[in-house]
């Protein structure tokens, strides 16, 4: 870890389900992050409800709170760490509508100019065998369409009813490692494109 402030990262999982594998693996990858030396701040999206997006609500009242206050959050983090659960192969409606609404102009301020030159990693758990590789493939051809960078060797989780231990972390020691490097290459990216000013704490 070093000594000066890390990257700022907000992380969230697409799910808002009591008892989601992804919520889980969002906290352990959040953990992760931090011990690496990144300031994480760590969202549960059902803190934040958004209607489903309609053109015709956006013209009459605008942003919802909820989205102006995600896209607040967003500008004060250079990083993101995102674990998509995946609905018949894609990511959850949940991120999706999220993500749309936080890409939306706000006044004069655009949306998806909040997302340039972030740095992202995914991930994604599932109880099934391929631990939802098809929705981890499109989430990062989603952030990338929106001027994300997002790192390569996202993890994918599969038979996520049995991979975490009592202890909540991940049973096995190879997908741990896996976890690990993915955050720290998070943070050491971010690292490097986002020199900290050690008298502010901020990066330029
Ligand atoms: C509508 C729906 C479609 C699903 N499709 C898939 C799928 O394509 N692949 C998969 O691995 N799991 C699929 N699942 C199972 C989810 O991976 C599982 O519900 C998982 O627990 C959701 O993530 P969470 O635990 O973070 O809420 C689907 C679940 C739902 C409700």
């Amino acid at each position: 870890m070093s000594a000066t402030p890390g990257p700022r990262i907000l992380v969230f999982a697409g799910s808002t389900r009591r008892g989601s594998h992804n919520t889980h693996l969002a906290r352990l990858a959040a953990e992760r992050l931090e011990r690496h030396g990144a300031r994480v701040t760590r969202i549960d999206l059902k803190d934040y409800p958004l209607p489903l997006y309609d053109g015709d609500l956006e013209a009459a009242e605008g942003l919802p709170p909820q989205a102006r206050r995600l896209q607040a959050l967003l500008a004060e983090h250079q990083g993101l760490l995102i674990a998509s659960p995946e609905y018949n192969g894609f990511p959850t409606p949940l991120l999706k509508n999220t993500l749309d609404w936080m890409t939306r102009p706000d006044g004069e301020r655009s949306g998806l100019a909040l997302f340039a030159d972030k740095v992202a990693a995914v991930v994604s758990a599932s109880p099934g065998a391929l631990g939802g590789m098809r929705s981890l493939g499109l989430t990062r051809q989603l952030l990338g369409n929106l001027g994300v960078m997002v790192l390569p060797n996202p993890l994918a989780l599969p038979r996520a009813a049995q991979a975490f231990g009592e202890d909540g972390d991940l049973e096995e020691a190879a997908v741990r490692q896996r976890l690990d490097s993915l955050c720290h290459r998070l943070v050491s990216t971010l690292s490097r494109l986002h020199p900290i000013d050690d008298a502010s704490g901020e990066s330029p």
